[in-house]
């Protein structure tokens, strides 16, 4: 198999940072490499791989999304936004008698989210006269979208911070896995799109969620998406983002909820855009929905250690941190893994990392201490179960990392032979 130079790594993370919008710190290389691996294992050489880039063939495109992608989510996730809506949003609709309540989860991953919109919007209804709901799921990637139209759900879906999840969500499939119930599935449909581009739809949206995306992108993404977001908001309706995610409203919106709910809400009519809100009023298709002025709104910037981290994107901050050990700058990094295993203890991947951190820092006992965190956390929970990282590895992973080092005092073997998540996700690293 021909070798892959540093250079063509480079430019393949150029492409994908375009596709994607992700920013390049987002992105790790050694993805790239192991992506590019694949396909020139299948007898492709690193010329015809840049090529086929630059022409963005729909199969290259696909497959660098598809390695690069991060797609960490679980039913209910920060509950306190599905209440907000449940509580707030639901009930100031009704009082407007709309023929139909249109909710768009943007970038929904594997489908949890929507369906937990679809069962937190149908919660809210009154049980006559109510009206329609719709709730449509998008991502970037096929699989995803696959996956969210399959429904069908393991045990790491669902985690203890969301609190506990409405009766009729899941259905118990057998074999630990669950399916979302037919009668939240009747009211959600997905569908693959990429946020870069205008919105997926011509009818306007009461709720956008859009969570736990933007703090992938590079701030041009981001505001690009922000505004393509606003775009598809019927007047009045509310973006609801990752909390850390924005600094400030996006252009025409104002918030809606304390700053950490990451809600905002479009004002009822919109003197910069009439012609979309009244046809979005009207129920006729929006015009020119993708031209909705670009505003100047940024992803904020992870946040330093000692900060509320409560709702933050678990990878996000994970990368964060692998950046700063892959630069040398170990305890910056412990300050942020420490803060991100207090914040979202459920985040497998987190504990591990400050584990073999400590152990490299000479702390055996804190390292020990964090491995049977996880061998506690992950006990009834099946070995197979994905979990999603930096990379994707199964549960058992976990579990077998955390017993050999408490067995041995090292994590054990990686799937790609080396130890642990860092050396798993980043091989040369210290
Ligand atoms: C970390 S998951 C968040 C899932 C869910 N919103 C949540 O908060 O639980 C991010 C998702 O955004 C999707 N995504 C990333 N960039 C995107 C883009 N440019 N367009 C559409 N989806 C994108 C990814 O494929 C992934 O499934």
């Amino acid at each position: 198999m021909p070798s892959i130079s540093p250079a063509v790594v480079e430019r393949l993370a150029e492409y994908a940072a375009q596709w994607t919008g992700f920013a390049p710190g987002a992105i790790r290389r050694e993805q790239i490499r192991r992506g590019a691996e694949r396909l020139l294992g299948q007898g492709a050489t690193p010329e015809q791989l840049l090529a086929r880039a630059g022409a963005a063939d729909p199969e290259i495109v696909g497959h660098f999304c598809d390695t690069i992608s991060v797609g960490e989510t679980y039913f209910f996730r920060n509950p306190e936004q599905f209440r907000f809506v449940a509580e707030e949003v639901v009930p100031a609709l009704l009082r407007s008698r709309p023929p139909a309540i249109r909710c768009w989860s943007a970038g929904c991953a594997t489908g949890e989210e929507a369906y937990s919109l679809a069962a937190a919007v149908l919660g809210a209804l009154p049980p006559s006269n109510a009206p329609a709901v719709e709730v449509l799921g998008t991502d970037l990637l096929a699989r995803n979208v696959e996956a969210a139209r399959r429904a069908r759900y393991e045990a790491w879906s669902i985690r203890p911070s969301a609190g506990p999840l409405p009766p009729s969500l899941l259905e118990p499939e057998g074999g630990g896995a669950f399916r979302t119930a037919p009668e939240i599935r009747a009211h959600t449909s997905f569908r693959r799109h990429n946020l870069l581009g205008p919105p997926p739809s011509t009818r306007a949206f009461d709720v956008v969620f859009c969570r736990n995306v933007l703090v992938y992108l590079s701030p041009s993404a981001a505001e690009a998406v922000c505004a393509n977001l606003t775009a598809a908001l019927a007047p009045g309706g509310v973006l609801v983002v990752g909390a850390i995610e924005l600094d400030r409203p996006p252009p025409g919106t104002e918030p809606a909820g304390p700053p950490e709910l990451g809600a905002f809400r479009l004002a009822a009519a919109r003197p910069n855009v009439p012609a979309r809100a009244e046809a979005a009023a009207s129920g006729s298709p929006v015009v020119d929905a993708a031209r909705h002025p670009v505003g100047v709104t940024r992803p904020a910037p992870v946040r330093p250690p000692g900060t509320a981290l409560a709702v933050a994107e678990p990878v996000a901050v994970h990368l964060k941190a692998i950046d700063l050990i892959e630069r040398g700058l170990r305890q910056a990094a412990s300050g942020i893994l420490a803060e991100l295993c207090r914040t979202a203890p459920d985040y497998l991947p987190g504990l591990l990392e400050q584990a073999l951190l400590w152990t490299h820092a000479g702390q055996p006992r804190r390292a020990a201490d964090r491995m049977r965190e996880i061998l506690e956390r992950t006990a009834d929970l099946p070995a197979e179960t994905p979990v999603v990282g930096p990379e994707k590895l199964p549960l058992a992973y976990y579990r077998a990392s955390a017993e050999a080092y408490l067995r041995h005092g090292r994590p054990a073997p990686s799937p790609g032979g080396d130890f642990g998540p860092r050396e798993a996700a980043g091989k040369g690293r210290p």
